[in-house]
């Protein structure tokens, strides 16, 4: 295994706001399916999707058909309630994150709070995982919460990057960048597979990219938004391009 091998991030689009654009209108179109697979067809490693208990942008009928038509993995976000882990036991996706979600707000606020729901979080774990699913819980770079994750059994967890994205100086970046750095070392000392997302952008993705170890970047938002003037798959290609040459550049260094 040469060095780019050992550290080749995966990237995981999410498609939501495909949705959210259909949802505007109550139409049809556009399809977050043909989304996915043309953004698998771009080089996607894997497609995330979440169902909010609003049904704001993902629907049902989508998770059901991407179950059936997706050529990689489903990573499906939904809350820790007993409706959504019903349906994610019914539809088997590859990879389950607990978000935490509230009804108000724009987007994933922060990250799940699993110390203070250990017991409920372990119990839902354990019931999908028994499914063959894995489960990772979206949480702040924080090492308390890393701890409460180990002790739900997870095997893996996604780190929250609003922080670092939404940084407003290149101190704070730094600052930021080095929190993540911290939770991501200690993580996979424990043996956790480490993914991060949100806020992510073609402007300061590098850095993240460059972090050692990590399996998989979630990214939506930017990746659906700049495809409106490029197209989804050269959108897609670009924040791929982006990923590959800064885990290059760091491994030479
Ligand atoms: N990861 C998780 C757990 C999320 O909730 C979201 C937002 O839905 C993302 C990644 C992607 O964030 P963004 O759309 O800002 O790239």
């Amino acid at each position: 295994m040469n060095a780019k091998n050992m550290n080749r991030m995966l990237l995981g689009v999410n498609i939501d706001h495909v949705g959210t654009l259909r949802q505007a209108r109550g139409t049809s179109y556009p399809d977050p399916l043909k989304a996915a697979l043309d953004a698998e067809e771009a080089g996607a490693d894997s497609i995330t999707l979440h169902l909010r208990e609003d049904r704001r942008h993902i629907i049902d009928q989508d998770v059901y058909n991407m179950k059936l038509t997706l050529q990689t993995a489903m990573n499906l976000e939904i809350a820790l309630t007993d409706e959504m882990i019903a349906i994610a036991a019914d539809i088997k996706p590859q990879h389950v994150c607990f978000v935490p979600e509230k009804r108000e707000e724009l987007t994933t606020e922060g990250g799940l709070d699993v110390v203070r729901n250990i017991d409920k979080i372990t119990e839902a774990s354990h019931y999908l995982s028994s499914k063959n699913i894995e489960i990772s819980l979206f949480i702040d770079p924080d090492l308390s919460q890393i701890k409460a994750a180990l002790m739900c059994g997870v095997s893996a967890i996604e780190l929250h990057t609003g922080h670092y994205a939404e940084s407003i100086d290149a101190k704070t970046q730094k600052k930021t960048l080095f929190t993540l750095q911290k939770a991501l070392n200690f993580a996979l000392q424990e043996q956790l597979i480490v993914n991060a997302g949100h806020g992510l952008h073609y402007n300061n993705v590098e850095p993240v990219a460059s972090l050692f170890g990590l399996n998989t970047l979630n990214i939506g938002h930017a990746i659906i938004a700049r495809a409106i003037f490029v197209g989804l798959k050269q959108a897609v290609v670009e924040m791929k391009a982006l990923m590959q040459s800064a885990q290059l550049r760091d491994i030479t260094h």
